[in-house]
């Protein structure tokens, strides 16, 4: 996107406050692969060559009526990504599916070392069938930039619910629970080293706690053995400036924490 780490860290409104002292590459640099500019045809997409997976265009659901009692068990056993991206987009376990355009199942590379979870699909994600593609998501890749990551180099990015909700409110409860089977196997398949938790909905849906997030963040949590992080939603920010430093401080955090892992004998 052409801008300098300080410039990133000047859109985040965080400089000079929060600048980045630690240069220490990570001990597992490795080369990830680009998210691919086109989606890929199916038959390439998901398998154990293929690093990235991309918004996967709908199949047209099935006119079955949704569940909207929060009852509904989603199964997805052991579905390897085509399988769970056909799933998710006939998906009709709540009553989210009767108003999207299409569901968004994520984004970025399979095999990353950050999961990032948001809440769920605006309007622009909605259209598109990526998360985090309007305003808030530019502050997110503003983020990840500062911290020498991108989407799809090192980055997947995924959503508590994978459907709009109707005019961009909290998604509920009920809805959270019937989508989190989708998202545990996605945790599962993805193995990611630190998991980040954009705001209260993914907090909900990964560690199950509806404490207020000022009280949770700095802690390290965990979720099936993988270091779990607590931070602000990207929306929250823009609309609560000095909460990005806070942000930021999460994001270093977490960087510890995933170094710490790859190379607990270095001092960082
Ligand atoms: N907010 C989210 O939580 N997720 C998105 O994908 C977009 C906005």
């Amino acid at each position: 996107m052409g801008l300098s780490r300080e410039q990133m860290l000047v859109e985040m409104g965080i400089s000079p406050i929060w600048v980045t002292r630690d240069t220490v590459p990570p001990a597992d640099e490795r080369t990830a692969s680009p998210l691919p500019a086109e989606p890929e045809p199916p038959a390439a997409r998901g398998g154990a060559s293929t690093p990235s997976i991309v918004p996967v265009v709908p199949t047209v659901a099935e006119a079955v009526p949704a569940r909207a009692d929060g009852k509904a068990k989603v199964e997805v056993g052991n579905l390897d990504w085509p399988a769970l991206a056909r799933q998710v987009a006939e998906c009709r376990a709540c009553a989210l599916c009767e108003q999207r355009k299409q569901a968004v199942l994520g984004v970025g590379d399979t095999n990353p070392d950050w999961l990032f979870i948001g809440e769920g699909p605006g309007s622009e994600e909605d259209a598109k069938g990526e998360p985090f593609v309007g305003q808030a998501g530019k502050l997110l890749d503003n983020m990840l930039a500062a911290l020498d990551i991108a989407r799809g180099n090192r980055v997947y990015i995924a959503n508590a619910v994978k459907c709009r909700p109707p005019g961009n409110r909290t998604p509920e409860a009920a809805e959270i629970a019937a989508c989190w089977p989708y998202l545990e196997r996605q945790i599962a398949l993805l193995k990611p080293k630190v998991i980040v938790l954009l705001g209260k909905a993914a907090v909900h849906a990964v560690l199950r706690d509806d404490k207020p997030l000022g009280g949770m963040r700095g802690k390290p949590y965990e979720f099936a053995g993988i270091p779990v992080v607590v931070t602000y939603h990207p929306a929250y920010l823009l609309r609560n400036l000095p909460d990005k430093a806070k942000a930021w401080e999460d994001l270093l955090f977490a960087r510890r924490i995933l170094r710490e892992r790859a190379a607990p004998e270095l001092p960082f």
